[in-house]
């Protein structure tokens, strides 16, 4: 059995799907059902479904919002991870930890290896290094796994914006010079268990990890990208107009650069992520064709690419 707090988020509710898929016993709690920054909650839950393996997917997610709303980040990002690491050390519990590349301050010239500094640049960044240190300090037995530019059919993101937009504007404006690599939440999820597996049977594995979509792009190729794949569906094709981070400015400054170097995870697990254009199509197919309500949320991180 797997527990997976954070489990009504993207990446909660895609690993719900594969474990499904793989007839693998998981079991997703949402916020409501267990708030990781809660350590009576936490243990009351590993107690409960006795599990043989954690994964932490929940976060505060809302990047620019982190930015005054400090003490909620820190409290999901920083102390949240921390409760859980200490109740599955209680339990002598594997632990799976998701972090981010906005540990990175972006100004490296080239992907980004699990051994260079962290330098976060905004307050999200800032909670999530944090967490993984508070993870580290307590639990030994962690593979805390750092991803980027998350996708999926469920919850809001970029892909699902720029659907929504698509739909009635005729021109979108998008950021061009931050670079990195669109990974679906199902991808990740299919990597998550598969490392769980591993790493359950040899924790001398336990460490820090990158994965994420193979290839790098921009947001404004990642935009375009979801346009042509949309576009045999709803006959909607705005013109993509390339803009400069300087062109739209955000009340969290993001990396320029959240490119991930991956082959420490594919050589230590076999797993080999997929060209990120992949599950862009399939993705973009899927929430076109079902005509999936794309709802605003001003807030969410993703929205503020496009302009
Ligand atoms: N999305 C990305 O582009 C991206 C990029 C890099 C790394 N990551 C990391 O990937 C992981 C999964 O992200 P995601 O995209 O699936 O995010 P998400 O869709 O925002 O899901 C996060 C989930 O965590 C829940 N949550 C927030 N605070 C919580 C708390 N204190 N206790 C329990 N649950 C709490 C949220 O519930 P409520 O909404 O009800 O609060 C939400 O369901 C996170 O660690 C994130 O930092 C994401």
């Amino acid at each position: 059995m797997i527990v997976v707090f954070g489990g009504h988020g993207q990446l909660g509710r895609e690993l719900t799907h594969a474990a499904s898929t793989r007839a693998i016993a998981l079991q997703a709690l949402s916020h409501a059902q267990a708030d990781i920054a809660d350590a009576a909650a936490v243990a009351a839950a590993l107690a409960r479904w006795k599990p043989s393996l954690v994964v932490n997917a929940a976060a505060y997610t809302k990047v620019d919002l982190a930015e005054s709303e400090t003490e909620a980040a820190r409290q999901a990002n920083e102390i949240g991870a921390a409760t859980v690491a200490t109740a599955c050390a209680a339990v002598d519990l594997p632990l799976v930890h998701v972090s981010t590349d906005y540990v990175f301050d972006g100004r490296k010239d080239g992907a980004y290896r699990e051994s260079d500094p962290v330098c976060p640049i905004n307050v999200y960044g800032r909670t999530k290094a944090a967490g993984e240190d508070a993870v580290r300090a307590v639990l030994k037995n962690h593979i805390i796994l750092r991803t980027a530019w998350v996708y999926s059919e469920f919850g809001h993101n970029f892909l699902k914006t720029v659907l929504r937009l698509a739909a009635t504007r005729e021109e979108l404006r998008i950021v061009a010079d931050q670079q990195g690599s669109p990974t679906s939440a199902g991808e990740l999820a299919e990597a998550i268990l598969n490392a769980a597996s591993v790493f359950q049977h040899d924790r001398a594995l336990a460490g820090t990890y990158h994965f994420t979509a193979a290839g790098v792009t921009t947001w404004h190729g990642f935009a375009s990208r979801i346009v042509a794949a949309a576009a045999p569906i709803t006959g909607r094709i705005p013109r993509l107009v390339p803009i400069g981070t300087a062109d739209y400015p955000t009340a969290a400054k993001r990396p320029a650069n959240s490119c991930l170097d991956c082959r420490l995870f594919v050589d230590t697990f076999g797993f080999l992520p997929r060209h990120w254009t992949v599950g862009v199509d399939a993705t973009t197919r899927l929430v076109a064709a079902s005509g999936q309500d794309t709802e605003r949320q001003s807030e969410n991180k993703s929205e503020h690419r496009v302009a």
